[in-house]
């Protein structure tokens, strides 16, 4: 049985697309129910119509508090019985009373190798920092912002012709292929928070290798 899952974004929605297709797929673990935008405007909020998705715009702007902001996307998650929560881009500090509520069933990915780069950002600073790998990480989300168990990561290499938009790019396909597969671990059960640390059913691999500069088979670069 497909687990019911929303969607929180804010803006663009390529992450949200991203799961809504792999979420098409009869095997795919998890089934998205909603989507729903602090921003009524976000251009996410027409893709997911178009894609036959019910769709919230809930203005963060319409409401006094953080609090009642959380209680209203509550209500909505509650009414669509949603048992799983994907925040694509989702530009909004939650309450640590939402956060804890829904802890290992809400998750959040991040344009960077966690715990590097949290915050916003992360292409330039990677660039600034002179990394030779840059990535994406999918997350349990926890009261701290960007600091949850790490449930998948990929990296991708830093070019020396790079600048923040080839960079931001190469992440992105990343990222559109990373989050899929992370959801339906969660959504699962093959990934599972227990203690502050992430359980995982997944094959990892010693062979797996991402070397920046490369590494040539006679060991030189
Ligand atoms: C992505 O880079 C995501 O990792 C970050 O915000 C961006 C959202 O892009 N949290 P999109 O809305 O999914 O296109």
């Amino acid at each position: 049985m497909k687990r019911k899952t929303a969607i929180l974004i804010s803006g663009r929605g390529s992450n949200m697309a991203a799961l809504i297709n792999a979420a098409k797929a009869p095997n795919y673990p998890a089934e998205i129910r909603c989507v729903i935008s602090n921003r009524p405007a976000a251009p996410g909020l027409a893709i997911a119509r178009e894609a036959g998705i019910t769709t919230f715009g809930l203005d963060h702007n319409d409401y006094q508090s953080r609090e009642s902001f959380d209680q209203a996307m509550q209500e909505v998650l509650v009414a669509e019985a949603i048992e799983y929560i994907a925040c694509a881009g989702f530009m909004r500090l939650m309450t640590d009373d939402f956060v804890n509520a829904w802890a290992g069933r809400l998750i959040n990915i991040h344009p960077s190798l966690l715990p590097l780069f949290k915050g916003v950002d992360t292409h330039e600073r990677a660039l600034e920092a002179g990394m030779r790998l840059h990535g994406c990480s999918v997350h349990f989300t926890t009261p701290e912002l960007d600091a949850g168990p790490i449930i998948a990561q990929a990296a991708v290499p830093v070019l020396p012709s790079d600048d923040v938009k080839a960079l931001a790019a190469r992440v992105l396909t990343a990222e559109h292929r990373l989050y899929p597969m992370a959801l339906g671990l969660v959504a699962s059960g093959k990934a599972v928070l227990s203690a502050n640390r992430v359980l995982l059913d997944a094959p990892v691999n010693e062979a797996q290798r991402l070397w920046s500069p490369d590494l040539g088979d006679d060991g030189t670069a």
